[in-house]
């Protein structure tokens, strides 16, 4: 291990492994290759797009734990970072543990906290953690007559992972049958269906706390507030994420370490008690009620697209505790930085990210198309992020649903907003879908 350090100060890792390619992974790059120490960045599978921060290796899969744990072995990196939940759930991370090499993302047994609804139901149950009445079920009948017994909309929800879409909100007892046979009979989602979660609908508005822990401790990072519907106005079927901003106006600084107390802290005792050790980033999808916040689901990663949000915010070097984490030293490394408190620094400026889209998302996507105006995007100040891009001909063509994330950069969030959208406007491809309303005021949103 090389990993460097002044005295008095946490372990920089010289050399760092991001796992995925897409804007997050992007975002976690640019942000890492920034802290000082830090000398070389790689990434698997990375994108053409990502070599302004990172040596990518096209021909190492997220998914090939065995050939990236060989990549991290031969190419001597200090700590591995993991954005996406797949390889993570599949035991990516125990692997690299194995080999001595630190990982930042959890165990599988730990990240089966995302890779089932009803382990999430059973831990959160068990650390006091506050969620809607809910119960999960393996037969439609029991099901069906407890859906009926919340006497109200409900949301039935696949156990396993479904990218996103495994959720569907039942206004009535019959959408809650259909919903419940797509999931339990038709299979729509496969085997993530064997089991299903029904849950009382909750009101308010939601945000998400991305926490950095080891199995004790968490810090939790400024709080984003994700939108996930395809269209302007919250309408429309449900992506993986159309944009997001931070900070979320309705959840102060305090309201965030409250969060960090009631829903992370117990919930990493729970999970440590049960030998599922967390080390990673604890992401709290919240609904923010009356009665105060609720738990929609844990993520056991970095949020997409909030990580391009949240990352360009980050005060004090993020390599160094990322690195602490992957080795239970976090409460050390946050006391040598000065951290005080659960919180890790922000700078006060807000960030709004948008998302460019192909055409046919979050369908099929076309394909193939030329990019146009990313160089004249970040000359406008604007951060970009690359996700479904490939290079052709030296030219720029959209190659997957989420094509690019672009960030603005602000005194609030509507300053933010406002050039967020004049960069994403100069940004152009045949079939482009984007969220014109990220950021802006409820009331202003397009109809
Ligand atoms: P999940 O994967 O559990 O976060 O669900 C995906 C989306 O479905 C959430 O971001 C919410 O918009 C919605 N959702 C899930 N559970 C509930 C609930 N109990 N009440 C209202 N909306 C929900
Ligand atoms: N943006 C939601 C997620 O990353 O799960």
């Amino acid at each position: 291990m090389s990993a460097g350090s002044a005295p008095g100060l946490p372990l920089v890792p010289r050399s760092i492994l991001v796992v995925g390619g897409g804007a997050r992974e992007h975002a976690l790059a640019w942000r890492l290759h920034a802290d000082p120490g830090v000398e070389r960045i790689l990434e698997a599978p990375g994108n053409a797009g990502h070599g302004d921060v990172a040596q990518v290796f096209p021909d190492v899969d997220a998914d090939e734990n065995a050939a990236l744990v060989a990549l991290a072995r031969q190419e001597g990196v200090d700590l591995v970072v993991v954005g996406p939940e797949a390889p993570l759930v599949s035991g990516l991370a125990d692997r690299m543990r194995a080999a001595g090499i630190p990982t930042f993302g959890p165990c599988a047994a730990a990240a089966a906290l995302e890779g089932s609804k009803a382990l999430c139901r059973r831990i959160a149950t068990r650390a006091g953690v506050p969620m809607a009445a809910g119960a999960v079920f393996d037969a439609l009948a029991p099901a069906l007559a407890y859906a009926a017994s919340l006497d109200g909309p409900v949301a039935v929800k696949a156990d396993g992972l479904a990218a996103g879409k495994g959720v569907t909100i039942c206004g009535t007892l019959e959408d809650a049958e259909t919903a419940l046979r797509d999931v339990l009979e038709r299979r729509v989602f496969g085997d993530a269906g064997r089991r299903v979660i029904v849950e009382r609908v909750l009101e308010g508005r939601e945000a998400s706390v991305i926490a950095i822990c080891d199995t004790t401790t968490a810090l939790a990072l400024p709080a984003a507030r994700d939108h996930k519907r395809i269209l302007a106005g919250d309408r429309g079927p449900n992506t993986g994420g159309m944009g997001a901003y931070s900070p979320v106006p309705d959840l102060d600084d305090a309201a965030v370490a409250q969060v960090v107390a009631d829903f992370h802290v117990p919930t990493l005792a729970a999970l440590a008690a049960r030998g599922r050790p967390f080390r990673g980033a604890l992401y709290a999808g919240l609904m923010l009620t009356d009665e105060g916040p609720r738990l929609l689901e844990y993520n056991v990663r970095f949020g997409d697209p909030e990580a391009q949000a949240i990352l360009p915010r980050v005060a004090v070097p993020l390599a160094p505790l990322l690195l602490a984490a992957a080795t239970d030293r976090l409460a050390e490394a946050a006391a040598a930085l000065g951290i005080d408190g659960v919180l890790v620094p922000a700078r006060p400026e807000a960030t709004v990210a948008v998302v460019l889209a192909a055409e046919g998302y979050p369908g099929t996507p076309a394909t193939g198309d030329a990019i146009e105006g990313i160089d004249a995007a970040r000359a406008a100040g604007a951060l970009v992020f690359e996700a479904g891009t490939a290079c052709r001909d030296g030219r720029r063509v959209t190659a997957g649903g989420r094509v690019l994330t672009v960030v603005g950069r602000g005194r609030d969030v509507p300053d933010a907003a406002a050039r967020a959208h004049a960069a994403a406007d100069l940004v152009r491809f045949r079939g482009r879908q984007v969220r014109g309303d990220i950021g802006l005021p409820v009331a202003e949103r397009a109809p």
